[in-house]
C-alpha cells in the first residue's frame, strides 16, 4: 500500500515509491479532472501574448550577437545558415544541441522581460498564485543537424518526474512557415496510449526511443503544433508530446512549467526529476523561490 502522508512539509519523495506505487500514483494522475481540465475543459489553449513574444525575440537575437554566436543580426529562422555544425549537432541521448547550450545563461535584462511574462500569465491566464520555472528553457532547432534522429521521442513530462499539477506553457519565437516540428496529443489520446502499459512510464519512453512502428503510430495519433508567432500554447502536463527535426528553417522557444500554489499544496509526493540533476520540483530549486504573485518588478 502507498502511503501518502498530508502535512505540506512531509511529503514522501517520487523515488521512495516503488515501481508498482508510481504505475498507481500516474493512473490515478490520469483518472482524476486535471486543475487544467477544470479551467479550461480542453487539454491545450492558446492565447496571444504578442508583445512579450516581440520583445523575447528581441532579446534572443541582441544575446546572439553579443554572445558572438553570429557575426551579425539575421532573422531568427535562417540562424541555422551562420551556425558550424558542431553547433546544430545534438547530443544523441539528450537531444540537446550546442547553441541551446549557450541559452542556459541570459542576462537581468532578459529576465526582466521573463518576470514580466509571468506577471502577465497571471492576469492572462492562470488568475491565481503560481510557482513558475526559475530558468525559462529555450530551445534552439536546426535543420539538417547531426543526430536529428533523436527526433521524435514521445514522452509526457510527468514520466520525467514533474508534478502532474505543472501546466505547460510554450510560445514560439520565429514564424510557422512548414511547422514547428512540435506534436501534442490530447490528454484523452494520451490516457488511452498509457494505459496501454499500465502507466509504466519507462515502459512507454522505451518503447518510443526503440520501437519504430510504435512512434509513427504516436505520429498518427498526435497532431502538430501550429501556434502562430505572437501567441502561446498552454497544455495540460499530461498531453503525450515531442519534437521532431526541423525540415528547412530554425525554429526557436521558449517554454516553461508554473503550478498554482494551491494545487502544488495538494500534490501526493514530493517530485524530483530524472535526469542526471535530480533537480527537485520545489520552490528554490526548480521553481523561483518567489510565486507569481510576490514578484515586485525589481527581481
Ligand atoms: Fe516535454
Amino acid at each position: 500500500m502507498m502511503t501518502v502522508t498530508t502535512n505540506a512539509a512531509e511529503k514522501q519523495n517520487i523515488n521512495h515509491l516503488s515501481s508498482e506505487e508510481k504505475m498507481q500514483l500516474a493512473k490515478a494522475i490520469y483518472a482524476n479532472t486535471s486543475y487544467f481540465e477544470q479551467m479550461f475543459h480542453a487539454s491545450q489553449i492558446e492565447i496571444n501574448c504578442q508583445p512579450f513574444a516581440d520583445q523575447f525575440q528581441q532579446a534572443i537575437s541582441r544575446l546572439l550577437l553579443e554572445k558572438k554566436l553570429i557575426p551579425a543580426a539575421i532573422p531568427l529562422e535562417r540562424l541555422h545558415e551562420c551556425l558550424a555544425d558542431e553547433m546544430r549537432a545534438y547530443n544523441f541521448n539528450d537531444g540537446i544541441n550546442q547553441i541551446s547550450t549557450h541559452f542556459y545563461e541570459t542576462d537581468a535584462s532578459f529576465m526582466q522581460i521573463y518576470y514580466d511574462f509571468i506577471r502577465f500569465l497571471q492576469t492572462a491566464l492562470v488568475h491565481e498564485p503560481f510557482l513558475f520555472q526559475a530558468t525559462p528553457t529555450i530551445r534552439i532547432h536546426c535543420p539538417n543537424a547531426e543526430n536529428s534522429h533523436h527526433y521524435p521521442r514521445y514522452h509526457t513530462d510527468i514520466g520525467y518526474g514533474h508534478p502532474p499539477e505543472e501546466i505547460n506553457v510554450w510560445l514560439p519565437l520565429t514564424p510557422l512557415l512548414d511547422g514547428h516540428s512540435f506534436r501534442l496529443m490530447s490528454v484523452a489520446e494520451s490516457k488511452k496510449l498509457l494505459g496501454r502499459f499500465d502507466y509504466d512510464f519507462n515502459a512507454f519512453i522505451g518503447h518510443a526511443i526503440h520501437n519504430h512502428v510504435f512512434s509513427r503510430e504516436c505520429d498518427l495519433l498526435s497532431q502538430p503544433v501550429t501556434t502562430a508567432f505572437g501567441r502561446l500554447l498552454a497544455f495540460d502536463s499530461r498531453s503525450v508530446h515531442t519534437g521532431e527535426p526541423l525540415k528547412t528553417h530554425t525554429r526557436i522557444s521558449i517554454d516553461i512549467r508554473i503550478v498554482p500554489v494551491k494545487q502544488f499544496a495538494l500534490r501526493a509526493v514530493d517530485y524530483q526529476g530524472s535526469g542526471r540533476r535530480k533537480i527537485l520540483f520545489q520552490p528554490g530549486h526548480c521553481y523561483h523561490e518567489k510565486n507569481s504573485q510576490q514578484l515586485s518588478g525589481e527581481e
